[in-house]
């Protein structure tokens, strides 16, 4: 049997989601292989003659968006976004997710949670009963004391902490800070672990995104699905 191709899944999802974008709009872009497609596809609406701004996840995002013609606004300023567009790496029936794969999880917290609305795109592969399992939890932290952050979350969570690594060498945010992957089986409850996590000095952010999520899109072989969340 031939496998799923998943990027056109991933692509089919995000150029739906780019159909939600309205001139004039300020963008929240996302980071990602899945948020990519749908970067490419805004820049080919501003060619096309749209009018918006957008705020990038990650220097990566920042780059792409900047060759693909689109208009950023000063991230060091206070900013007014309409909508967020960004990927994920497991998404539960509540639509909580988990993000960081990566490594832009806090620049896409912080824009998911100023955005009026957050729109998530991900392959099909991505939905899962029960956050955790295959997909570690990555956690921001800061470097001073890392070692003892970590063993914080190792007695909190009662699972395996790893420190990142790029090329045999810790990890480094667009922060600066470092990552930890938490190998945790099952996250039955998200918010109750978020909040948890939030009291251990030294976490700067989880990738846990918990009732952030206001419209997911599926890309799938039999196309896309769109799905809004409950609480709206
Ligand atoms: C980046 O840090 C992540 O949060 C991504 O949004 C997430 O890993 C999804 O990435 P893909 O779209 O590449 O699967």
């Amino acid at each position: 049997m031939t496998p799923p191709d998943l990027d056109s899944f991933k692509k089919a999802a995000a150029l739906k989601a780019v159909e939600f974008i309205r001139d004039g709009m300020v963008v929240g872009l996302g980071t990602g292989s899945t948020a990519k497609h749908m970067v490419i596809a805004l820049g080919e609406k501003v060619r096309a003659g749209m009018t918006l701004r957008a705020v990038p996840t990650s220097q990566e995002t920042a780059a792409l968006a900047r060759q693909s013609g689109i208009t950023l606004i000063d991230t060091d300023n206070r900013w007014d976004i309409d909508i967020a567009i960004d990927g994920a790496d497991q998404v539960d029936p509540g639509f909580n997710l988990i993000k960081g794969g990566g490594g832009a999880l806090l620049k896409e917290k912080i824009v998911a949670a100023s955005a009026r609305q957050f729109v998530v795109v991900v392959d099909e592969t991505k939905r899962v009963k029960v956050l955790g399992g295959a997909f570690p939890l990555p956690i921001e932290i800061i470097p001073f004391g890392w070692g003892s952050t970590a063993r914080e979350i190792e007695t909190l969570t009662r699972s395996p902490v790893v420190l990142r690594e790029r090329n045999g060498t810790p990890f480094k945010t667009e922060a600066g800070n470092l990552i930890v992957d938490v190998h945790l089986a099952r996250i039955e409850q998200p918010a109750d672990l978020e909040i948890a996590l939030n009291q251990i000095p030294g976490i700067v952010e989880t990738g846990l995104f918990v009732g952030r999520t206001d419209i997911l899109i599926v890309g799938k072989a039999s196309g896309t699905e769109t799905l809004r969340a409950k609480n709206i």
